[in-house]
């Protein structure tokens, strides 16, 4: 990233993320007790999934000036934050991960080191990750309808879904043609979401 020369605009392209599918939903009111153990760890996973998603845009925010950058991790932070806390609705303190200060950290880690390495960098890492996550809800929303079918849950889950896959077209859209390196980061960045999601399951 260059933080001397300023961007050009880019005309045109929605920097801004789409409206949320969670606008106006309420979280879901779940008896817990009730619910079998790999829902809960689920839930727990997802819980992680969303804090990380949140600081990775406070790592991006806090490693770049880029305006455009920061216009993009502003608007998908917004969209982030609301699953967080419908997430932080559903799932009371005890029952989340037990690592929340590591996931924050991770976080962090994941959205400023690719915000150094420049824009482009930023966008292929979140069109994977998104991209993947988008694949992660669609297998939760399955288990969901298969173990614990309630309606208010799988709405939420669904509404998560498709804002994930909104953000993931609208970074592919800034970056069409990621660099090598950042395709590379990108693809180290899904691999590590895969086993934060199996490590945020069990702790
Ligand atoms: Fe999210
Ligand atoms: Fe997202």
């Amino acid at each position: 990233m260059d933080a001397v020369s300023p961007t050009p605009p880019t005309e045109g392209v929605p920097t801004e993320a789409p409206p949320s599918e969670t606008i106006g939903l309420a979280p879901p009111r779940l008896d817990l007790d009730a619910l079998p153990p790999r829902m809960l760890r689920e839930l727990r996973a997802s819980h992680v999934g969303e804090t990380v998603a949140v600081n990775l845009y406070d790592g991006v925010a806090g490693a770049t000036t880029d305006p455009e950058l920061l216009r993009f991790a502003a608007s998908h932070r917004l969209v982030e934050l609301r699953h967080l806390r419908l997430f932080e609705a559903v799932l009371p303190h005890a029952r989340r991960s037990r690592l929340m200060g590591f996931w924050r950290l991770s976080g962090r880690l994941m959205g400023g080191l690719p915000a150094r390495l420049g824009p482009d960098y930023v966008y292929a890492v979140v069109a994977g990750v998104e991209s993947w996550v988008d694949g992660h809800y669609a297998g939760q929303i399955d288990t969901v309808r298969r173990l614990a079918p309630d309606p208010g849950l799988l709405r939420m889950l669904e509404a998560c879904r498709h804002d994930e896959i909104q953000h993931s077209l609208d970074a592919a859209r800034l970056d069409p043609a990621p660099p090598w390196g950042a395709r590379a980061l990108a693809r180290l960045a899904v691999g590590l979401s895969r086993l934060g999601v199996a490590l945020a399951r069990r702790v």
